[in-house]
């Protein structure tokens, strides 16, 4: 069984999937790296880092540990990676989870959003923007439930260093639109996002599955932006169910 890794999103660190590194171990190796200058990743950033970039470091991971194919997973910027590499490599590729993301490229007023929140990071810092991200990234359902889960992601947030959120920003602005790349795809695909997910509705997986041939979707209950955490018992449920589909 190849292995599965897991791309994080934006702007957070490795330790978004912990509840996968440990649910899912039992399945198959789970390799969850930060991007670069995420988490524990001290490499230097460019001013703007593509997804390609990214990619890129993922293909590079790959050869350094000698993996051949892998099931790879990406959550919001993640997916983002995760289909830039499936297009750059699809021979690599065992399987792609596709998770709370999009394949459409940002509009004019989104990739200005892309640099305010980019400046916005390198003059305020992390803190504040922490403490307003929050509430978009998790339901409030879940932020009554598991208080201590959103203390957590928002002390990831604050930790990460502005001038790699500043370039994920910039990048991001800079994605195509996959579409056409995702229609070629012949590797499995699942794509899994959270019924209450405000920053990718619901209309925008439903889209996303359409575009890629034979995928599935599954939407996690009560869940928002961050569906891995917020419903971590389904979403490893459906993550193992595609990944002994693979097997
Ligand atoms: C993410 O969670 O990675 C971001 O919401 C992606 C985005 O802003 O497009």
């Amino acid at each position: 069984m190849p292995p599965l890794l897991l791309l994080h999103g934006f702007p957070l660190d490795h330790t978004l999937w912990t509840p996968q590194v440990e649910g899912l171990a039992g399945i198959t190796e789970v390799i969850a790296p930060d991007l670069r200058g995420f988490g524990q990743d001290g490499r230097a950033v460019p001013e703007a880092m593509t997804m390609e970039a990214y990619a890129r470091d993922v293909k590079g991971l790959l050869d350094d540990r000698g993996i051949d194919r892998v099931v790879l997973g990406g959550l919001s910027m993640g997916g983002y990676v995760a289909m830039a590499f499936a297009e750059a490599w699809p021979e690599r590729l065992a399987g792609l989870l596709l998770i709370n993301t999009r394949a459409t490229a940002d509009d004019q007023a989104g990739k200005r959003g892309r640099e305010d929140t980019a400046q916005r990071a390198l003059d305020q810092g992390m803190t504040v923007i922490a403490r307003a991200m929050v509430p978009t990234l998790l339901s409030e359902s879940t932020r009554q439930r598991d208080p201590a889960l959103a203390t957590s992601v928002e002390a990831m947030i604050a930790r990460q260093r502005p001038e790699a959120v500043a370039a994920a920003s910039r990048g991001m602005a800079l994605r195509p639109d996959m579409h056409a790349a995702l229609a070629r795809l012949r590797a499995p695909a699942l794509v899994i996002t959270g019924e209450q997910d405000t920053l990718m509705p619901l209309p925008t997986s439903l889209a996303l599955q359409a575009t890629v041939p034979g995928a599935e979707l599954v939407v996690i209950p009560g869940a928002a932006h961050l569906s891995n955490l917020e419903g971590p018992v389904a979403f490893n449920a459906a993550a193992g169910k595609f990944l002994a589909t693979i097997a």
